[in-house]
């Protein structure tokens, strides 16, 4: 083996409610997808695994994964202010034990970027009673928690925070991961903060341990501009990490670096290899993630939630992954405590707006909903297999 990871390491894949179920109808992003004009394409019936997740599982588990990572939907669970659905819960609690069942660890986010309708109807994450309202959410959730280890509150509240108040229209994450987007909003991110602190609190004491999930993106200074790169850095990507210190574990997510200059984020380099996203390909985002994370909350055990790549070639895939695996390992060697690696993503899901940018390890077909298992699929079970890189 050139490369072997620790005993229990997880191995997984990941995807999100939004994304993948099809049909969330009660969800703000589902009202913004048919406002006109604003978004190229809908999730419409996205990849039906409302009802397909049995074999999405059964697919993890034949390929030698260990764990897989899904997000429970709040409008699904809500979709009316106060009104929570009991079927819908049970849904979840049958994806867990389907997980369970099947030997993999669930890894539960809670919050994927989208929120009932009616949440932001009443102000979104402005309103006083936000956080209250994520809380009371969480605290119904709680009873179909049994078995579970890891729950993530909220995914990239960094990002979350920097779309706040703009349309998400495509071409502005198409230049680079973070550089394009406007700076967080500071309301948005406080409430978040809040948010995630009264989850913890909901959670403590009852079996799972919980963090959150943040959008590392590897900000690099370019031409000396180290302090105009930790003042950029600051608000969009540290200020979340450090919310971090005192959490039972951070998820890293990492996918490109961003270069900094003295006049804020540059774009991608001119004749740099690119994604499907437009990121640069940059499989070094990983260990650099994590190096950067474990110094920031030292002590905070991590877990790579998410890393991957868009792209139309899968063997770029297994390209992408070797780079960063060998990233993360070398961090891991210098002592980042990290504790698994879920790949992004497990199917070709609904990308915000677009189908086109394909990060599945797993092909699904729009119209049958057939999924077809890529080789970069055969290939990472085999690395979670052997426990490393051979
Ligand atoms: C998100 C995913 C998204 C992925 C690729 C992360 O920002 O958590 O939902 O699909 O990156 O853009």
């Amino acid at each position: 083996m050139r490369i072997s990871f620790p005993d229990g390491f997880l191995w997984g894949a990941a995807g999100s409610a939004h994304q993948t179920e099809g049909n969330n109808v009660a969800s703000d992003f589902w009202a913004l997808e048919h406002r006109p004009g604003v978004l190229p394409e809908r999730s419409g019936d996205a990849c039906d695994g409302y009802h397909r997740w049995r074999e999405d599982l059964d697919i993890v588990r034949d390929l030698g994964l260990t764990a897989y990572r899904f997000s429970v939907e709040w409008a699904r669970v809500e979709p009316a202010e106060g009104e929570f659905s009991a079927a819908v819960l049970a849904h979840y609690r049958r994806l867990i034990e389907g997980c369970l069942g099947r030997g993999l660890t669930p890894v539960v986010t809670l919050h994927h970027f989208t929120s009932p309708l009616w949440f932001q109807k009443a102000g979104g994450w402005r309103a006083p009673e936000a956080a209250g309202r994520f809380r009371r959410y969480v605290r119904a959730v709680l009873p179909i928690l049994g078995g579970v280890e890891w729950v993530c509150t909220i995914n990239e509240p960094n990002m979350l925070a920097m779309m706040a108040g703009i349309s998400r229209g495509a071409g502005e994450r198409e230049e680079n991961a973070a550089g394009a987007l406007p700076p967080p909003d500071r309301e948005v991110a406080d409430a978040l903060i809040a948010a995630h602190r009264a989850a913890r609190e909901e959670l403590a004491g009852t079996g799972p341990k919980s963090g959150w999930t943040v959008a590392n993106q590897n900000f690099e200074a370019a031409g000396g501009a180290e302090a105009e790169r930790d003042a950029w850095a600051w608000p969009r990507e540290d200020r979340f990490l450090d919310v971090a210190a005192d959490d039972d574990f951070v998820g890293v997510q990492a996918y490109t670096r961003v270069l900094v200059g003295r006049d804020g984020a540059l774009p991608v380099p001119a004749g740099a290899r690119r994604t499907l996203m437009g990121w640069e390909f940059y499989p070094e985002a990983l260990g650099g993630a994590v190096r950067h994370t474990a110094a920031r909350v030292p002590g905070v055990p991590i877990l790579v939630t998410e890393n991957g790549i868009a792209t139309a070639d899968d063997a770029e895939r297994v390209e992408y992954t070797t780079g960063a695996l060998e990233g993360l390992h070398a961090a891991m060697a210098d002592g980042a405590d990290v504790r698994g690696y879920l790949h992004w993503s497990l199917l070709d899901n609904y990308e915000w707006g677009s189908w086109r940018p394909t990060f599945g390890l797993v092909a699904v077909d729009r119209r049958t909903f057939a999924r077809t298992v890529k080789p970069s699929a055969r290939w990472l079970g085999g690395v979670a297999r052997a426990g490393g890189l051979p």
